[in-house]
């Protein structure tokens, strides 16, 4: 039997078939190379790469009546709340058609359904830390595919009987985070630009808002844990969790900390706040707990992992 995992050439992804690779499964990773890239995926017989889209439902079909998957971790999105304000047609169908097609794939079969949710599902409550039973508040269409993915992944496991868990990823950072678009993750982008910067190059660091802006931003081996934690887990099916550190930071926060670690940082130009952007987000994070979750890194910790200044 095999693992799936859509969005397996991407960042989060490819840390998740890392780890995979370690305890020795087989894996089949199926990504359309839209903002992951087959060089993240490690080198091994173990994996087998799959060049293609969850919206393509045959290719599901396909897939489905050849392997027989014991699990599937649904990561494959568009992953820019910016590029979902802009184009919520295209971004809907992958982010929230995709998932439905797997699903109606999983039905049939007894495999686990994990799916990578978002923090961005509570919108900008400013009750904080956020709990995965207050209300929710999708501000973007990114957030309302997340949200409606989480609801189908759930009521699969009422209607249908699926293993299934959604789990709301906050802010994650690591390796491999591709720092290469103006929508990539912020901490991926203030470290492009801190090492160019220290090689010399006329560089800043640009910041939308104030930055007082706060996340709870969580280093990706943590959130691995959490996925390898819940999949095999009982307890954990037919529910969401918040995968978070259960502290936050703010951007300017976020910079000293960056400059404590590297000596020094680029100039800071401040310009106006993203539409739809999130002013607050710390998870709690005691359900996960309760089952067995404690990140094992602070954000200084896993930044100076990141950076090799251990
Ligand atoms: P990423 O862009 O590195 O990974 C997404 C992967 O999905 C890429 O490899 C991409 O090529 C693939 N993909 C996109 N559309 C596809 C399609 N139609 N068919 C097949 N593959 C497709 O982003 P990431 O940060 O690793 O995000 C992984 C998941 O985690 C996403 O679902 C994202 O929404 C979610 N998430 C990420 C964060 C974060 O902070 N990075 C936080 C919350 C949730
Ligand atoms: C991120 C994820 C999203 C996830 C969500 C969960 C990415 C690209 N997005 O969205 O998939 O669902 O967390 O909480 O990983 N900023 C700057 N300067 C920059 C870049 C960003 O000031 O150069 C600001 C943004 O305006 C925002 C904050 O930094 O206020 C975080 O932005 P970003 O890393 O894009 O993350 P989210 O929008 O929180």
């Amino acid at each position: 039997m095999s693992i799936l995992i859509t969005g397996g050439a991407g960042f989060i992804g490819s840390h998740l078939v890392e780890e995979l690779i370690k305890r020795d499964e087989e894996i089949v990773v199926l990504d359309d190379l839209s903002s992951g890239k087959i060089e993240n995926i490690p080198e091994s017989d173990k994996v087998i790469f799959i060049e293609g889209s969850i919206t393509d439902r045959k290719l599901l079909r396909e897939l489905f009546s050849f392997y027989n998957f014991s699990s599937v971790f649904h990561l494959a999105a568009v992953p820019s709340v910016v590029k979902s304000v802009e184009n919520p047609v295209e971004t809907h169908h992958v982010n929230c058609d995709g998932t439905i097609y797997l699903l109606e794939e999983i039905k049939s079969t007894d495999a686990v359904f994990v799916f990578a949710s978002s923090a961005a599902v509570y919108g900008d409550y400013l009750k904080n830390p956020k709990k995965e039973d207050m209300p929710v508040n999708p501000l973007t269409p990114y957030a309302v595919d997340k949200y409606a993915s989480e609801r189908y992944t759930l009521n699969s496991y009422t209607l249908y009987g699926t293993k299934s868990v959604a789990l709301r990823f906050f802010n994650v950072y690591g390796e491999r985070q591709d720092p290469s678009s103006p929508y990539s993750g912020v901490i991926s982008i203030f470290i492009d630009r801190i090492k160019r910067f220290m090689k010399g190059e006329k560089t800043e660091i640009i910041i939308y808002g104030d930055g007082k802006q706060t996340r709870d931003f969580i280093y990706v081996k943590d959130v691995v844990k959490a996925m390898l934690l819940v999949y095999k887990n009982e307890k954990a099916y037919g529910n969401v969790f918040n995968v978070g550190t259960g502290s936050s930071a703010s951007l300017l926060e976020l910079l000293e900390i960056l400059k404590d670690i590297t000596g020094k940082i680029p100039p800071v130009k401040f310009a106006p706040e993203r539409k739809g952007d999130i002013k607050h987000s710390c998870a709690d994070i005691s359900k996960i707990e309760e089952i067995g979750f404690r990140p094992d890194y602070s954000l200084k910790e896993g930044l100076k992992k990141l950076l090799k200044y251990e």
